[in-house]
């Protein structure tokens, strides 16, 4: 009898690791695909040349001028698994309350397992201001992120990104002198915006995602605008409209169309913005009518999700519940159960009372920590080709290992610092999210 080759989908699920998953693919261990071969070296061996590295923005266009990480000493790079475990562990015991760890969700399950704090982008910007007393917040995430946490955590801690390439592609997709000029022109069609009308509403409100730099956040802060999560976005254009006639929303498309879909705005009230078209793409009138005006930004860890994914999923797992990140394209989340942040998604598996099968449409990281958590469930990523964040799968534990022991021996490496230019007007666009309420919130 032929033993039966080893899915994803089948992979009894106890192994939280995707980088063992990777390993087995490339030994030939394991029958999986993975997208991209070079997931399996360390992320050194392409920190150094220009690209998002292998992963799911392998394809998309890095910035000129996008950060490097220099070269990670020997020490770190052929230490092994095992060596780096405990050289963390001791770092961290050495420091103590000096250093909070913070971990997304999409980390890998090396580097999660030694996170104070593990949580979605809305949970660790609030726990950046969780210990006021640590001298330093190392970031175990993205580069906004540690931006964010820059922006929130006292003037005296220092925000550390073990990995100066992990960077976000969705996030550069809208860089702060197309945003300028796309306000510009959104002038000449709509008049001046800085003015409310009769009716006390300004033409349009900025809105940005979390997944932006800095420069935008600051950009958002000084036109009345605000930032959103994938947590908070309805309540986050909720507070837009009763400011606006319309919202600039950037970049993700994705989570700007899913969210005003659901709040009852019709797609053909919501023109897309190419930066690199005259009027993003648009005309006059399309603008003039607009209530939403999407960014053309996307997540390419989301967009591998398909409507195809979830038809085989259904077909093969009768009763299958499907949950998707609303990052994903719009046909994915109307065919999906539901749809929801990291957060939502974790808190709706871990709800489950009888035992479930979960499609779920969102980092393989997560879902394969998940499926480990909750052996009672089966839980499985949509996305049968193992093809993590490229971004996220850059902080390795060589790299945590390497900012926290220069932390122990008095050196900080890798500091992000957001420049007191934007810092004023980022704060204020972050603090107008962390004050904004649902409707009908008790406070
Ligand atoms: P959340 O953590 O807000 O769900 O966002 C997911 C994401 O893409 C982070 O990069
Ligand atoms: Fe950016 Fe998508 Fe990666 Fe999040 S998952 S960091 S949005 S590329």
């Amino acid at each position: 009898m032929s033993a039966t080759p080893l899915t994803l989908q089948s992979r009894p699920a106890t192994d939280p690791s995707v980088d063992h998953a990777i390993q087995a693919i490339v030994s030939g261990a394991s029958t999986d695909s993975t997208c991209s071969t070079d997931l399996a070296v360390g992320p050194w061996d392409f920190d150094t040349r220009p690209g998002y590295g292998p992963g799911s923005s392998m394809g998309d266009v890095i910035p000129t001028g996008a950060p490097r990480q220099g070269e990670l000493p020997a020490a770190y790079r052929e230490a092994s698994d095992e060596e780096l475990d405990a050289r963390i562990r001791a770092a961290k015991a050495t420091l103590g309350d000096r250093v909070v760890v913070l971990g997304h969700f999409y980390q890998r399950e090396e580097v999660v397992r030694h996170a104070d704090y593990v949580g979605d982008s809305f949970q660790l910007a609030g726990a950046a201001t969780s210990r006021p007393e640590a001298e330093a917040i190392v970031f175990c995430g993205v580069h906004f992120m540690a931006e964010t946490a820059d922006l929130l955590s006292r003037p005296e801690q220092a925000v550390i990104l073990p990995n100066l390439a992990a960077g976000c592609s969705m996030a550069d997709m809208a860089d702060i002198d197309q945003v300028e000029e796309c306000w510009e022109q959104l002038a000449d069609v709509l008049g001046d915006l800085e003015t409310p009308d009769a009716a006390g509403l300004l033409p349009v409100i900025p809105v940005t995602y979390m997944n932006s730099s800095a420069a935008i956040k600051g950009f958002v802060g000084r036109h009345g605008g605000i930032v959103c999560t994938s947590s908070n976005a309805r309540t986050v254009l909720e507070w837009a409209f009763e400011r606006g006639r319309r919202v600039l929303f950037f970049p993700d498309q994705h989570l700007g169309r899913n969210t005003a879909k659901a709040m009852g705005v019709p797609l053909d009230r919501m023109p897309m913005w190419n930066p690199r078209k005259p009027l993003g793409g648009s005309s006059p009138e399309a603008i003039d009518d607009s209530r939403v005006i999407l960014w053309h930004g996307f997540c390419s860890v989301h967009r591998r999700f398909t409507v195809d994914q979830i038809d085989k999923a259904r077909a093969e797992h009768p009763g299958v519940r499907v949950i998707v990140h609303p990052e994903c394209p719009m046909e994915v989340v109307d065919a999906a159960d539901e749809a929801g942040s990291t957060d939502v998604i974790r808190k709706a598996i871990g709800a489950a009372t009888e035992p479930t099968t979960f499609a779920v449409g969102t980092e393989i990281n997560l879902v394969q920590r998940l499926a480990a958590q909750y052996p009672q469930h089966e839980i499985f990523c949509l996305d049968p080709v193992v093809c993590p964040c490229s971004t996220m799968y850059r902080i390795h534990p060589g790299y945590l290992a390497w900012v926290l022991e220069s932390l122990v021996a008095g050196e900080v490496v890798n500091r992000i610092t957001v420049p007191s230019s934007v810092a004023g007007p980022a704060t204020v666009a972050l603090e107008r999210m962390l004050a904004a309420q649902p409707h009908g919130a008790v406070k």
